[in-house]
């Protein structure tokens, strides 16, 4: 299949990479499975020794936990017996983990420390003389934390986080996350049903927030009248969109200005960081970090196959924070998640797609607007939708890993 059936920019893409099965196998085995630093928890969730939380690579189940030394570690939530997951809780505490169908006990860094009945009972059964219990540890996964957020890889030869995100990346993380201790003050988890890219490619369209979005059009927080920039990182895979607010209203000639808010603190920003007063961040391959006004989310986009995706929202502020401004956090939460204000539009159009992608067969979606696959300093702009999909065919073509 071709990424790019018309022309060699990425200005068309078949929907069959929304829906094909083949296709979805290969991400999962060489984007998710291969070279890729994927977002796993905050450092928070595992504050101390024993604190562990499940999340997922693609896929594939994954426990992040804070060992007796104060080590993050990871592992795949698979038991190397017979394939249970050893961890069933979301979240907690643990001494070690212990698989529930055949009690293999495991300790906080993943090694297989008991296996009942391993010599038999009464010298009858049991493994055999030379099972080796070294040789059955939890597969591991790579960990790599950068100012309190913790990513990780199935691949065991990754470039360091900081090569991997970029210069620019690196820069607009370290704008929100800049080392000051985070905390956790809401969680959203909810399914689309849609493929996980469109929701990628959602947050990389600047073009769709100033129409889709009324609740932005009509109290000026991200319209065609005010400033947009959109930064791609080096390699293509990750970008910003930077938004500029004006606060204005629509003008009186328009109907929608007849709205107004019953709480203006829904859209007060006390200024915190540098640049404009939100900024759309994608990590690849499926991380979206977010700063609008006050409100900052970590928005995992998991993958559950070809036609749908599972989205877990962890909503953060700073530890040493004014609880006033936690609870602004809290209230302008309400424009994101599921039901908000302006996530709600998206989540309805990404399902609009994938209902009728399979009837589309070939017919192309189009990524025309602006120029090029890098910055753009206006708004009109898919060039990070396309340099997304030019990573994204390099990263399909990759041998899997583990
Ligand atoms: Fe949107």
């Amino acid at each position: 299949m071709s990424c790019t059936p018309l022309d060699t920019e990425f200005r068309r893409l078949s929907p069959k990479f929304y829906t094909d099965e083949i296709v979805y196998q290969a991400e999962l085995a060489n984007i998710f499975g291969g070279r890729s630093w994927n977002y796993l928890c905050l450092m928070c969730e595992v504050p101390d020794a024993g604190a562990y939380i499940e999340t997922y690579i693609g896929e594939t189940p994954v426990v992040v936990v804070r060992d007796k030394s104060g080590d993050i570690n990871a592992f795949v939530n698979r038991c190397t017996h017979r394939g249970s997951k050893v961890c069933i809780a979301n979240k907690g505490k643990a001494k070690q983990f212990i698989c529930p169908y055949h009690e293999w006990a495991f300790d906080l860094s993943g090694k297989l420390k008991g296996v009942p009945y391993r010599h038999g009972i009464d010298g009858k059964g049991g493994m055999p003389s030379d099972f080796n219990i070294s040789d059955h540890n939890l597969t591991p996964v790579k960990v790599a934390v950068r100012n309190g957020v913790v990513f990780g890889s199935l691949a065991p030869d990754m470039d360091d986080l900081a090569t991997y995100l970029g210069p620019k990346i690196c820069s607009y993380f370290d704008r929100v996350c800049d080392g000051r201790p985070l905390k956790v003050i809401g969680k959203m988890r909810h399914i689309i049903k849609a493929n996980w890219k469109l929701q990628i490619e959602n947050v990389k369209d600047p073009i769709h927030a100033a129409i889709l979005h009324s609740f932005f059009k009509v109290f000026g927080i991200w319209r065609s009248d005010q400033k947009t920039d959109v930064v791609v990182s080096e390699t293509g895979s990750s970008s910003v969109l930077v938004s500029t607010a004006s606060f204005d209203k629509l003008k009186p000639a328009k109907a929608e200005s007849a709205l107004s808010l019953a709480d203006p603190r829904m859209i007060q920003h006390i200024r915190e960081f540098e640049g404009g007063t939100g900024a759309v961040m994608t990590i690849w391959p499926n991380l979206i970090f977010l700063q609008q006004l006050n409100c900052l989310v970590m928005r995992h986009v998991r993958p559950d196959g070809a036609s749908r995706c599972i989205q877990t929202w962890t909503f953060f502020g700073f530890q040493d924070e004014d609880i006033s401004l936690t609870e602004q956090r809290l209230l302008q939460a309400n424009l994101l998640g599921p039901a908000g204000f302006v996530t709600v539009d998206d989540n309805e159009v990404l399902e609009l797609i994938q209902e009728d992608a399979v009837a589309l067969g070939d017919t192309p979606v189009v990524l025309e607007a602006g120029e090029g696959m890098g910055d753009t300093d206006y708004m009109v702009s898919e060039s990070a939708i396309r340099a997304f999909y030019r990573f994204y065919k390099s990263a399909l073509g990759e041998q899997p890993h583990g």
